[in-house]
């Protein structure tokens, strides 16, 4: 049975909330925790089903992680070479970054292994990674010609490698880095633009040798990673979604406390405030090297901009609920340079435009991003959430300023980031 909800629009939001952990610190935690020698304590370790997945994969690679109470873990890490062969496939349910960054990591490993997962993630693009690391010296199968999971891997004799990423993407960029610590010598990657960059803030902060440069990012071989104490902050874009809530939700003023804010991540801020948004920031902090703030945001007249370049990556996961935001900006908004878009959970171009049309939005599809003129209102009705959590969250937000209740179907997705998502959106409505 798919579940279901419905979501009425809200008079206005208010208090102070914090979001769950931060999905790719969290992701980042475990793997490098494995890796080093000693025990790593993750504080805030986001309990939802992609971080599970990968949790999941190093248990079955040998690697004691226990759960001493919610959100806090304890890995005895196993050292660079410690893991193990798995004795099954390894199932990285809906997770880009579980099987993107381990079929890196698992390329320099000694042994052999499957990976997989649902019947998104087996339709989503694995070349990106599979064909620099076969450069790398990488053995890898898959269907598709290597493109499709199940990929199955026959791990070592990996050689460092200048890589010039034809993409702005971290989980290539990862990829390539875990790889390259099994390397002799040095592996580079340039990107386009600046992907998030939390792989090198954290195998730094774990001791390894990281040189990041206008352009891309090195890693020197063979590093010792030393067990740390790891805080991870809320993740911004679940924090996203409050974001845009309260700005078109009329006399909304909402505290987010605890937002991670790495400018590689922090886009969605640039891109809110270039809108008109009131978003203000305070008590900057850093926790275990990763930029952390509070963030107070009011509800605002937004008006529409055009969005594309460098910003882009910055803000790659929060352009579904930005397309809400523009729904109700005054004027038009042009997302472009958002091809990534269209392989991520789902082809989010073309379903945030069919389900904000579905409301009566008007939103147009292009190959690299969308337009919207915004409107004053949408209407109550019905819509999909195609799978993708993200979908599901930004449908939610666009209906909270509808003229009647919206139901959003096949919503479990929501599980895979934000797993009470739906209680602490009711939560704060007035
Ligand atoms: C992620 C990188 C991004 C992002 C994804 C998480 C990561 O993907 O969309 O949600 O943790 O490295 P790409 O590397 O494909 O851009």
């Amino acid at each position: 049975m798919t579940q279901t909800r419905t979501v009425r629009p809200a008079a206005s939001l208010h208090g102070e909330i914090t979001v769950p952990g931060d999905k790719s610190i969290s992701h980042r935690s475990i793997m490098f925790g494995s890796l080093a020698a000693g025990t790593t304590i993750v504080h805030g370790f986001l309990q939802g089903e992609d971080n599970r997945a990968t949790l999941n994969a190093f248990r079955s690679m040998g690697v004691k992680i226990e759960e001493p109470s919610c959100g806090d873990l304890r890995i005895e890490g196993r050292g660079l070479h410690g893991l193990t062969e798995p004795a099954d496939v390894i199932d990285c349910g809906n997770s880009g970054t579980t099987i993107r960054l381990l079929t890196g990591l698992l390329s320099g490993q000694a042994f052999f292994s499957v990976l997989t997962g649902d019947r998104y993630l087996r339709k989503r693009p694995m070349k990106r990674v599979v064909a620099p690391l076969a450069a790398m010296g990488a053995r890898i199968w898959g269907r598709g010609g290597g493109d499709l999971a199940p990929l199955a891997i026959q791990g070592g004799g990996i050689r460092a490698v200048a890589y010039d990423s034809p993409i702005a993407s971290a989980q290539v960029k990862s990829a390539l880095l875990l790889a390259g610590l099994y390397a002799d010598g040095v592996t580079t990657v340039r990107e386009p633009h600046l992907s998030r960059d939390h792989s090198e803030r954290m195998l730094a902060y774990f001791g390894a040798e990281v040189r990041p440069f206008p352009g891309g990012v090195s890693v020197a071989g063979n590093p010792s990673l030393e067990g740390r104490e790891v805080f991870v902050p809320g993740d911004i874009s679940s924090a996203a979604f409050f974001m845009v809530a309260a700005l078109v939700t009329p006399g909304s003023e909402l505290l987010i406390r605890n937002v991670g804010v790495n400018p590689t991540r922090s886009g969605i801020i640039d891109i809110l405030q270039e809108m008109g948004g009131a978003l203000e920031l305070t008590n900057r902090r850093e926790l275990s090297g990763e930029p952390v703030a509070d963030i107070l945001v009011k509800s605002s007249s937004l008006k529409g901009i055009e969005i594309g370049g460098a910003v882009v990556p910055r803000a790659i996961d929060e352009f579904p609920v930005v397309s809400v935001a523009a729904a109700f900006a005054e004027g038009t908004t042009t997302i472009r340079d958002a091809r990534e878009l269209r392989v991520k959970e789902t082809d989010r171009i073309a379903a945030m435009t069919s389900e904000l049309s579905r409301l009566g939005a008007q939103v147009e599809a292009r190959e690299d991003g969308m337009e919207i003129v915004g409107m004053e209102r949408l209407r109550g009705g019905s819509v999909a959430s195609h799978g993708d959590h993200r979908i599901a969250m930004s449908m939610a937000v666009a209906a909270l300023r509808a003229d009647g209740p919206v139901t959003i179907e096949d919503t479990e997705c929501t599980a895979t980031s934000f797993p009470r998502f739906w209680e602490l959106l009711e939560e704060i409505k007035r």
